[in-house]
């Protein structure tokens, strides 16, 4: 046995199979980074040489397997050939394990994710815990990269490439049952008998899984040009190749080295490489830094809320209500109309049938949420969260009603959009303990969730309201209480200036396609026909009274004659059945048409971290990719100035100022800007 035993270990058992515990030192969670791969291969070479029956890979740590490659790994890397050789040494790993005398088999007892699953797929045999916290996939996609540790080559061999290119294009999760009905894991077996399972198949080795014959002709070159050809078209639905260049490069690499085995793993090394060292995996990958720096803001495990009690049962406060329902809270919803609890829960069904899909976890998950009229849940709730109208006269008239009642040690949250904390915490004996959970709608599909402190408000209530956000799975950011917030804030300008570029003349879908080709996930036109007009009006119009933004009568006008949007079935596009009717987007381009759109938000951004809305650069371009969906390849806005360079950004305002007037005046925090 070698000394070096920090992160592996072999235990060789009665019956002769050697167990290879992962546990990764001084860490949570299992990842491959650089000294674990270098010492699972001095770990291979004593298996090389053992006589065990079977190998069975298994890791120490509850929360799962192995959540993936070490991604600080790529962050080091300083040109495309030390890619290269960081790639092919793991792939030549891999490749001894799959070449071991004796059968191998991982168990998978969790997240099974990336190089994870490349190592596991390396195995013979896969087995996995059959729960819902087991999640097997290739999330690669989504930091810009795509598998490099041979995982192109092994998952299209063993599942054929539609549903191995669907993986690895995707990045989705499968779970432990879809794994293994797609043949990815050979046997499922629940937690009390995972370890009696696993050595039941290594003292019985069963025959591996194969692709089907179907399956192999999908890799066969007449075929792979033609699904190629398809895969292309989809994936160009979502994204473009000079925004997101890795679904391509894998689909080009498959079409052109797939059947050769040698050419698979040269290429994957070639390509992730170039991929990991050029600027859309860089900013990605930041993107992920940005995840983590939010979801450290607060800890699910420091989340003592079992009850939660909201109060609205309308478009947010029933949609809030669902989701924590969905992460199993208890919960009552409150509303004066009981209509729209009935509504509220038709919604929760759906959400929980899509969601849940067994029948059992579906009604389970209806069962925790109570309508409750009277408002009988505050008294027993740990967390009270206010969705009523956007109305101060009557949040007060509730928080009135609800402080004297509710548990001293509750926490007492608004949804609201626009109006400051401090104006609605004045009613209450201890104004301190209000603070702001701000969700976005959609609730199940925005990750982002705004802390809103005021200058009062507890430290220890903030600290309350992220640990909450993290117990129900959302990205907590902690935001100064001021118009607009962050997201609000920095949101309007430029759907503003897209109306007033309406009113000037310019086609709305010209208008959208401008933006969507800066890399913005949906255009501002359709954005705010999605949130619906009357909303995006009544929230710009509170902005009025602190910022210097001007609302186009264009829009007045619209929500006074009922064109409030997708909802109403007009707005600036026409909607048949809750779609957008296509448009044709030509028209003349204007100059500057999308330096005026993204200026304005690049200016407030600059605005509202001069101002200490947000903590730092890091946390405000990922409050503005989380909550704006700007360009993710980009990085956000800092990272974009960054990019462009600060003097050319502020020639750009100037000139924007000079001809279209005082609304793209430089911010005074461009002075300070300090740029890494
Ligand atoms: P909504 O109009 O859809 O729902 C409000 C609900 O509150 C209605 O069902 C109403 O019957 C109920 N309600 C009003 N006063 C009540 C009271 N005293 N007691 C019990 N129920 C009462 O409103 P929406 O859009 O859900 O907005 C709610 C809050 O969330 C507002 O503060 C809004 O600014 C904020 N918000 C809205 C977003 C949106 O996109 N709609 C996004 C983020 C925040």
């Amino acid at each position: 046995m070698s000394n070096n035993t920090q992160n592996w270990r072999i235990d060789i058992d009665t019956d002769n199979l050697a167990w290879l515990h992962f546990d990764k030192a001084d860490a949570s969670t299992n990842v491959l980074s650089k000294d674990v791969l270098a010492e699972l291969s001095e770990k291979v070479t004593e298996l090389e040489n053992s006589k065990a029956n079977c190998v069975i890979i298994v890791s120490d740590k509850d929360n799962g397997f192995i959540a993936g490659a070490d991604i600080e790994g790529f962050t080091v890397l300083k040109n495309a050939d030390e890619g290269v050789a960081l790639i092919q040494e793991a792939q030549q790993l891999f490749d001894r394990i799959e070449s071991l005398p004796m059968p191998t088999l991982c168990v998978i007892n969790g997240f099974c994710l990336g190089g994870g699953l490349e190592l596991a797929l390396s195995c013979r045999y896969r087995l996995a815990l059959d729960d819902p916290k087991t999640k097997l996939g290739f999330p690669e996609v989504n930091l810009g990269i795509f598998p490099g540790f041979g995982g192109s080559l092994r998952s299209t061999q063993l599942l054929g490439a539609p549903t191995a290119m669907n993986m690895m294009l995707t990045g989705r999760n499968l779970s432990a049952r879809a794994a293994r009905k797609v043949g990815l894991v050979d046997a499922i077996a629940p937690q009390r008998l995972l370890l009696q399972t696993a050595k039941q198949m290594a003292l019985k080795p069963p025959s591996p899984h194969k692709a089907s014959f179907l399956q192999r002709l999908t890799n066969k070159a007449i075929i792979r040009n033609i699904l190629g050809n398809m895969m292309r078209k989809q994936v160009r639905k979502k994204a473009r190749p000079e925004h997101y260049p890795a679904p391509f490069a894998l689909i080009d690499h498959w079409v052109e080295n797939a059947g050769r085995r040698g050419d698979m793993l040269l290429g994957e090394a070639h390509k992730v490489a170039e991929l990991v060292t050029g600027p859309t995996a860089k900013n990605l990958i930041d993107v992920f830094y940005m995840m983590e720096a939010m979801k450290s803001q607060g800890s699910a495990k420091d989340c003592n809320a079992q009850h939660v009690h909201v109060i609205g049962a309308g478009v947010m406060g029933g949609d809030i209500a669902t989701w924590c329902a969905l992460q199993g809270l208890t919960v009552t919803i409150q509303d004066q109309k009981p209509e729209f609890l009935v509504n509220m829960m038709t919604r929760a069904h759906k959400l929980f049938k899509r969601k849940l899909k067994q029948p059992r976890l579906i009604r389970e998950a209806l069962d925790r949420i109570v309508p409750d009229i009277e408002g009988l849940g505050v008294q027993h709730a740990d967390v009270v969260i206010e969705a009523i109208f956007e109305n101060v006269e009557a949040k007060h008239a509730l928080y009135q009603k609800l402080e004297p009642v509710m548990k001293p040690t509750a926490l007492l949250a608004t949804n609201t959009s626009s109006i400051r904390l401090e104006v609605l915490s004045t009613c209450l004996d201890n104004p301190s303990r209000l603070v702001g959970l701000h969700f976005f709608n959609p609730v199940a599909m925005m990750q982002l969730v705004e802390i809103v402190k005021a200058d009062n408000t507890d430290d220890a209530v903030v600290k309350q309201a992220c640990d909450f956000a993290r117990r129900i799975s959302r990205l907590p950011l902690p935001v100064k209480s001021g118009p607009g917030f962050l997201v609000n804030r920095v949101l309007m300008p430029y759907l503003m200036e897209a109306v007033t570029l309406v009113e000037e003349g310019v086609p709305a879908p010209l208008i959208d396609k401008t933006a969507k080709s800066f890399g913005m996930p949906m255009g501002p036109i359709e954005l705010a026909d999605t949130v619906g007009l009357d909303i995006c009006l009544h929230v710009a119009e509170i902005l009025t009274q602190d910022m210097d933004i001007n609302v186009p009568t264009r829009l007045k006008d619209m929500v006074e004659k009922g064109l409030l949007g997708a909802k109403s079935g007009q707005g600036f596009y026409q909607y048949e059945k809750g779609k957008k009717v296509p448009q044709a987007s030509d028209g003349n381009m204007p100059k500057h048409l999308q330096n005026r759109l993204m200026m304005r938000m690049i200016n407030e951004a600059v605005s509202c971290l001069d101002e200490g809305v947000v903590e730092n650069q890091q946390l405000l371009d990922a409050g503005i990719i989380f909550g704006t969906g700007f360009a993710p390849f980009k990085g956000g806005p800092m990272h974009h100035i960054k990019t462009e360079g600060k003097e050319t950004m502020v020639s750009l305002l100037d000139e924007l100022s000079t001809t279209f007037g005082d609304r793209f005046k430089k911010d005074d925090g461009w002075k300070s800007l300090e740029i890494g």
